[in-house]
């Protein structure tokens, strides 16, 4: 059995950037790159990258960034029937913004992600039902994550949720969240706490604990990742360093590459390693999915990185 992902698809409309442009400014940039993306689709190619099977459930608008999508289901062999098309609502878009250090700035116009109706709540059913690991994030329809957290639940099935981006929702969904990985905003948010130092990472990650997260990991960028599962004290597993191009979708790397370690009987701790090392790999590369490393890629800087130690 494998991973349902159920979550966005988005067009990423990207331009490098000198800068990041302030309010009113306009900037001459580029190369420009238009590419698949949106956390769900990010997430599901970094798992079946490292050999997951993955079902990926997502909704797209009937218009000509339809075609993208069927696309990226056939190259990353995501089976087609999950692929639900909106009768009104535009395929999500994402229009993202990279400066040199290769830091970005992402507004997204979600589209047919929020457009679940009554209907497709059968099809989450199926999809979730028979996996083994189900992963969300807050990109599409929350009614649509509730459902399938429900039959999760009711099956049993472990959920990982990466808050992201951050809204408000229902806090006691977090009850039957095994795993949560929310970055250092994505924290702050949900608890209050301001990240500055070590203790803070753990005061923050035990508040989520509270809540009812069996796992948490607070994911920090090229810093690595900060992993609590109760009691005294969490650790921090540190972050590889790389050349960043882009940073965009690292995050989502974490997830899909963490999942994938899950799903093949690894630690919590070492999965969040086999994260952190996918992630580093991805923000060498430019683009969201299309930067999602493989196995023989993670295999070779994971050997790279030991002939270190
Ligand atoms: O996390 C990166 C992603 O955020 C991009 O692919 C974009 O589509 C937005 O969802
Ligand atoms: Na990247």
């Amino acid at each position: 059995m494998g991973i349902t992902v159920l979550g966005s698809y988005n067009v990423d409309l990207m331009s490098r950037s000198p800068h990041l442009p302030a309010p009113g400014e306009t900037v001459l940039g580029g190369p420009f790159q238009l590419g698949p993306g949106g956390k769900g689709c990010n997430q599901a190619t970094a798992a079946a990258r490292l050999g997951c099977a993955v079902r990926f459930m997502t909704k797209v608008g009937n218009d000509s960034f339809r075609e993208l999508a069927e696309k990226t289901f056939r190259s990353e062999n995501f089976p087609i029937e999950y692929l639900l098309i909106s009768d009104k609502g535009q395929t999500g878009c994402a229009l993202i913004v990279v400066d040199q250090e290769g830091e970005n700035s992402i507004v997204v116009a979600p589209g047919a992600n929020m457009d679940y109706l009554q209907e497709d709540m059968d099809a989450i059913e199926a999809s979730v039902a028979g996996s083994s690991l189900l992963l969300l994030q807050l990109e599409i329809s929350m009614e649509a994550n509730k459902k399938a957290i429900e039959v999760a639940q009711a099956y049993d099935i472990p959920v990982l949720l990466n808050p992201a981006p951050y809204r408000d929702f229902d806090k006691s969904l977090l009850k039957h969240v095994t795993y949560l990985t929310p970055n250092e905003t994505e924290a702050e948010s949900m608890t209050g706490i301001n990240l500055r130092i070590e203790s803070d990472f753990l005061e923050a990650a035990k508040v989520l604990y509270e809540m009812g997260a069996s796992h948490v990991m607070i994911t920090l960028g090229k810093k690595g990742c900060y992993l609590y599962s109760g009691g005294q004290a969490g650790e921090l597993l540190p972050g590889f360093q790389v050349k960043a191009v882009d940073t965009a979708g690292a995050g989502d790397c974490f997830n899909g590459a963490f999942a994938a370690a899950i799903l093949a009987g690894k630690s919590v701790s070492e999965a969040a390693l086999q994260g952190n090392a996918a992630a580093a790999l991805s923000v060498t590369k430019v683009g969201t999915a299309p930067s999602m490393p493989n196995s023989t890629e993670l295999q070779a800087f994971l050997e790279v990185i030991r002939g270190f130690q």
